[in-house]
């Protein structure tokens, strides 16, 4: 208890007398919405202006308040299409019409500079989404072209569930099938219109609770470093070896010359009891090291020299996130309060630290204590139901047993979708060796902390899955899912067979797709 004070008090007294700081950094924040008290809009665009070094924010959608509150303001904006716009957005007239209603009324008076496609489309697994991304990019952005705006970028983002391997970072790869039918027409396309490749790392869900390491690792403090032993780098930390993974992928295609951006990162400062890794230390710990790593222009060990436009996650706590911890990823209260401070406020010492105000329980040791806590996986309360239907599918056909939520089977009553889906989507998670972004579906499914099982039916729960590690995880999702399958036995070399043949097939639906367009 009392080294993680400490270290938050070194943080602090950092942040407070180091001079230079605030005036120099800028960082971009994402400003989520999924809450019922924030500050209107005007407000928040005046607080940011006037009282932080934040210079860009991001949203998840084109909300035309928030457009119209940051005219004037200076700051530039990312606006996201929807996910289900996507296919419509690949033929022109709509992109036209899209941007007339989205852009064109608000820019260039509010700074919009970048329009994120979707976003992690590729975890949402839907094929016609997929197949339709990079249409839609080129799509919107020759009708950006067409209305002659040209200081419009356009990108999406993705999370780090895109890799099959980011460990060591030298051997980063994009999952094979996607690699050449999207990810090199999508560099192209960027390298092209000189616009970045946008990833969400979180190294928040790489933290393994059974090696005490690996939380420092993930948090840039002190600790052992991660060799990559085809490169001979020594990682000090995960967020290099995560950007690096991407790098190695990007440049197997022939594309290292892409820009790299971070469209968000982030660290929650609470969250369910015992849950490893979260609290206000760790929190502003990373949080604050992230923000002087990327603007410090030291790059990573396979980009030297690079500063990474970031954007943290996230603006504000938000209320109606489903769990403790999504509800905590915010730098500031509804009511503009820091949650924690991490040196973007211009006028610092009117500001003290609000550790004693930290809303919910938090996990107070600075060590992943809570290394007990079993996780299943369920789907977020406002998912609906053709992506739940979807996530089925594409559980059912990884080599999971789907056989419990078939007509007689234990768990097939309630015989609802939400039920169904969650029955799957939780083996799906086991199986993948219960890793975080395994558990994401696209935003829909969400870590519980409790047995959802009832009656006779019995969710699985892979007791030894997680626990197979060496090596704090060089990044999330796909790495860990592997190296516990490969841990497994013969179960997991099926599961692993039938992931190969649906990259396969999605490979040729998205040739198909792709000759069709
Ligand atoms: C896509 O376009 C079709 C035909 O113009 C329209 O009926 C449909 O509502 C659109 N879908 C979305 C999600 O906008
Ligand atoms: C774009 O610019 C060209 C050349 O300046 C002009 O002829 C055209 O009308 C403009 N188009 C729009 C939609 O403003
Ligand atoms: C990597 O760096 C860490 C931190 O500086 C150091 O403790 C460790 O010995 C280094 N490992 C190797 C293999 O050089
Ligand atoms: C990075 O910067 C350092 C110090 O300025 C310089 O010595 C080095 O050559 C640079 N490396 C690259 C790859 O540009």
């Amino acid at each position: 208890m009392l080294l993680p004070l400490l270290h938050l008090l070194l943080l602090l007294f950092f942040f407070f007398f180091s001079p230079s700081y605030s005036t120099t950094t800028t960082i971009g924040v994402n400003y989520g919405t999924v809450a019922d008290n924030l500050p209107p809009p005007t407000t928040v665009a005046t607080f940011l202006r006037s009282q932080t070094t934040i210079n860009r924010i991001k949203i998840f959608d084109t909300n035309p308040d928030i457009l119209r509150a940051f005219a004037g303001t200076g700051i530039s904006i990312t606006v996201t299409v929807g996910n289900g716009d996507i296919p419509n957005l690949s033929k022109l007239p709509a992109a036209q019409s899209w941007v007339s209603t989205n852009i064109l009324p608000f820019h260039p008076k509010t700074a919009i500079n970048r329009i994120a496609v979707g976003n992690e489309i590729l975890a949402t697994s839907d094929k016609d989404l997929i197949a339709h991304t990079v249409p839609a990019m080129k799509t919107l952005y020759q009708a950006l072209t067409l209305a002659n705006i040209t200081n419009i970028q356009v990108s999406t983002p993705h999370s780090l569930g895109i890799l099959t391997s980011s460990e060591p970072p030298s051997s980063g790869q994009f999952r094979p099938g996607y690699d050449k039918a999207i990810f090199a027409p999508m560099l192209d396309f960027l390298r092209q219109t000189k616009s970045p490749f946008l990833v969400n790392p979180y190294p928040f869900f790489g933290i393994d609770p059974n090696r005490p390491d690996s939380l420092n690792w993930a948090l840039f403090e002190p600790n052992g470093g991660v060799l990559d032993s085809v490169t001979g780098f020594n990682y000090t930390n995960m967020f290099d070896a995560q950007m690096d993974a991407v790098f190695s992928a990007m440049k197997k295609l022939g594309y290292d010359d892409v820009d790299i951006a971070v469209a968000e990162t982030g660290w929650p400062s609470a969250g369910e009891p015992g849950q490893p890794g979260v609290g206000l230390d760790n929190a502003a710990s990373y949080n604050g090291n992230l923000i002087k790593h990327v603007n410090s222009g030291k790059g990573t060990p396979l980009m030297p020299n690079r500063t990474f436009e970031t954007f943290v996650f996230s603006l504000f706590n938000e209320n109606l996130k489903p769990t403790i911890s999504e509800q905590n990823y915010g730098l500031f209260k509804p009511d503009l309060k820091p949650v924690y401070d991490v040196g973007l406020l211009t006028h610092q010492e009117a500001m003290g630290p609000t550790s004693d105000e930290a809303p919910g329980p938090t996990s107070s040791s600075g060590s992943v204590s809570g290394s007990g806590s079993k996780t299943w996986c369920v789907p977020k309360t406002n998912a609906n139901e053709k992506a739940l239907q979807a996530n089925i599918d594409f559980a059912c056909s990884s080599g999971i047993d789907c056989g419990p939520i078939k007509d007689g089977g234990p768990c097939f009553k309630p015989n609802t979708v939400r039920s169904h889906a969650a029955y799957a989507m939780n083996a799906y998670f086991q199986a993948s060796g219960r890793h975080p972004s395994d558990c994401d579906f696209g935003n829909t499914g969400v870590i519980a902390y409790t047995d959802p099982s009832y009656d006779t039916c019995t969710y699985p729960y892979a007791s030894s899955a997680a626990a197979t590690s060496s090596a704090p995880e060089a990044a999330e999702g796909p790495a860990a899912g592997m190296k516990a399958r490969k841990s497994d036995s013969g179960a997991s070399v099926k599961l692993g067979v039938s992931i190969l043949i649906n990259h396969i097939i999605s490979y040729f639906i998205c040739i198909l797709f792709c000759f069709l367009l």
